[in-house]
């Protein structure tokens, strides 16, 4: 409290002020700038993307045809072409649902909005989920029941959720999919991860000339219920012996997942890299969707080889293994996950590897 001159300290005061302000300001525009330069990019497509967009013939015109349509109904369908922003808007909304972490990206960060930030572990794509990049079909082009097509989805555009029975937008529907299907972070409404989301949905809803409003049967999952089983109940132990035999080869033993050079190239069903206790996809909180994504989509290449009871019971098995726990369940549930998956993987392995030397060979069903 220096009784020295009020007037001077007082202007330096608001000078520094208005300082911090402008360098705010500055920060705040150049993080636009950066972010309007990002848009305006040339964007690398990943291989899947660079075949799935070369197929549906996306390309900056006035008018925009489907050679896909063109070649299944022999009709020239003529819809409003894109602009090269709508382009590149496209092209990075698959590069997200195909590589959300950026893992086949030069520039990670950059190429995919900084992506990670809302995702807790390493192995979360939305394509391992949303398989076929958004839009997964048989050889001959045949979309798949049951297969959470992006492009289908998007023509329901504002549905009523069937769980929250909330009328929910296509961006509400991705941000869930980011809280408890990646086990991270809800972005903004208006992100542009979002938003190029929605491009690609809407533009794989043109190229499959799926029609605004309507319900198709490759949207959402094919979900199995417990009374399309033998009705014996979900065996946790036949459920295991399963997974052994069907699965673990690429999930690993404990679900973990297989990393290879840095590339996931199974993702993990289980543990700190798999989605969490609240995601529609465990089977504790909505019991009829993991067995259905189970059925229609896994092991790839042999999809519709497992019964329904089959499906339930590895599903029921593959949700009892450890994983995090949802935002909503509290320190005490987040806590008592976190424990489980540190502690259950290497004391498995251990007792394994002492009842390994006693069974000869005995692996298998
Ligand atoms: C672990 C699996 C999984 C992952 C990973 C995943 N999703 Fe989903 N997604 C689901 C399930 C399950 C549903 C709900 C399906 C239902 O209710 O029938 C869903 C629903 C959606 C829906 C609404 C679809 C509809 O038809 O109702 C959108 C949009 C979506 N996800 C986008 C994304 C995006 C974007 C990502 C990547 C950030 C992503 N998802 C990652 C499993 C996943
Ligand atoms: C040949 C290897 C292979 C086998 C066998 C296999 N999967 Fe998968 N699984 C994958 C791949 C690859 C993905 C990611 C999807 C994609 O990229 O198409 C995946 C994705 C998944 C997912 C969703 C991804 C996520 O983040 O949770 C689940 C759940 C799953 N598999 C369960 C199973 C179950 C259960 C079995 C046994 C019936 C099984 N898988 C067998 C390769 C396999």
């Amino acid at each position: 409290m220096k009784p020295l001159a009020p007037g001077p300290k007082k202007a330096a005061r608001l000078a520094l002020l208005i300082g911090v302000l402008l360098a705010l300001y500055a920060l705040a525009v150049a993080k636009h700038e950066e972010r309007q330069r990002i848009r305006d990019q040339a964007v690398t497509l990943t291989p899947g993307c660079a075949d799935k967009l070369a197929r549906y013939g996306l390309v900056a015109g006035a008018t925009y045809v489907s050679p896909y349509t063109l070649a299944r109904s022999g009709q020239a369908i003529v819809r409003q072409g894109y602009s090269d922003e709508d382009v590149r808007a496209i092209q990075r909304g698959c590069n997200i649902i195909d590589d959300l972490q950026g893992q086949l990206a030069a520039d990670p960060a950059r190429e995919r909005w900084n992506a990670t930030r809302f995702v807790r572990g390493t192995h979360t794509s939305c394509d391992h989920c949303h398989q076929g990049i958004g839009d997964k079909q048989t050889a001959d082009g045949v979309p798949q029941p049951g297969s959470l097509s992006l492009a289908a989805s998007w023509v329901m555009a504002d549905m009523y959720d069937q769980f929250t029975g909330i009328l929910l937008p296509y961006e509400l529907r991705q941000m869930q999919c980011y809280i408890n299907s990646s086990n991270g972070f809800k972005p903004n409404i208006a992100d542009d991860l979002i938003r190029d989301v929605t491009a690609y949905g809407r533009f794989l809803a043109a190229a499959l000339d799926l029609r605004f409003g309507n319900r198709y049967q490759e949207q959402g999952i094919d979900e199995v219920t417990a009374s399309s089983t033998l009705k014996r109940g979900d065996d946790y132990v036949r459920g295991g012996a399963l997974f052994r035999d069907r699965c673990a080869r690429c999930h690993g033993p404990q679900g973990l997942g297989t990393v290879v050079d840095g590339k996931v190239l199974f993702p993990a069903v289980a543990g700190p890299n798999a989605f969490n206790l609240q995601s529609r996809n465990n089977f504790s909180f909505v019991s009829t969707i993991l067995p259905g994504f189970i059925c229609r989509n896994m092991p790839p290449g042999e999809e519709g080889s497992l019964s329904n009871q089959d499906c339930r019971d590895i599903a029921f098995y593959v949700s009892n293994l450890p994983r995090p726990a949802g935002d909503k369940q509290g320190p005490l549930a987040a806590l008592w996950q976190q424990l489980m998956m540190r502690v259950m993987p290497p004391l498995i392995r251990t007792v394994e590897s002492w009842q390994r030397p006693a069974e000869p060979g005995g692996s298998g069903t």
